[in-house]
């Protein structure tokens, strides 16, 4: 019945004592990491939106989310590492291939992520919707192009 907890645990203590001596990472590690950043992303997006479009109450939790979604809109930048465009990943091999075009989606998703929190903290409502559209767009836009499709 605990079963899933007790492996969280167990993977949770094996990367504690591996934790005390990092050098390189291992591709399969940063593929991880990237994924967790991103569905991060994903579901702090999703929140904001439900508040945002008023489909819930939380108000006081808007800051918090767009915070977040800024912060890690800083790590796409370093998330893409040589050596992770093969094994468990929906990368595509393009992204290593045309580093300066890629390189312009990650700037679009750094800068109205960050857009995104300056227009919220400013209560700024206008200003939180044309930059809430261009996070969609830096997302998609990086998708359509670089992320395997869902079959
Ligand atoms: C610069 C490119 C780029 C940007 C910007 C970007 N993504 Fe991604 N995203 C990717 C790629 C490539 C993958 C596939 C990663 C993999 O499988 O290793 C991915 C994967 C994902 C996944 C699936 C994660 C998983 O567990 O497999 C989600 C969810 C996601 N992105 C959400 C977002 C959201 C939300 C945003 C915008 C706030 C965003 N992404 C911005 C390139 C991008």
């Amino acid at each position: 019945m605990h079963h899933r907890n007790l492996t969280a645990l167990l993977t949770f203590a094996t990367l504690a004592f591996a934790g005390t001596s990092f050098s390189a990472t291992a591709p399969a590690d940063a593929i991880k990491y990237r994924k967790a950043v991103m569905s991060a992303m994903a579901a702090h997006t999703n929140a904001f939106s439900l508040i945002n479009f008023g489909r819930v109450e939380h108000q006081d939790h808007l800051r918090a989310h767009v915070e977040a979604l800024a912060a890690m809109g800083t790590e796409v930048k370093v998330l893409f590492p040589a050596g992770t465009d093969t094994g468990n990943t929906d990368a595509l091999p393009l992204i290593w291939q045309e580093q300066e075009k890629f390189g312009q989606l990650v700037t679009a998703a750094e800068k109205s992520t960050a857009e995104l929190r300056d227009a919220v903290v400013a209560g700024d409502k206008a200003a939180t919707m044309k930059a809430f559209k261009a996070v969609g767009e830096a997302c998609k836009g990086c998708h359509d192009r670089y992320r395997k499709e869902k079959k």
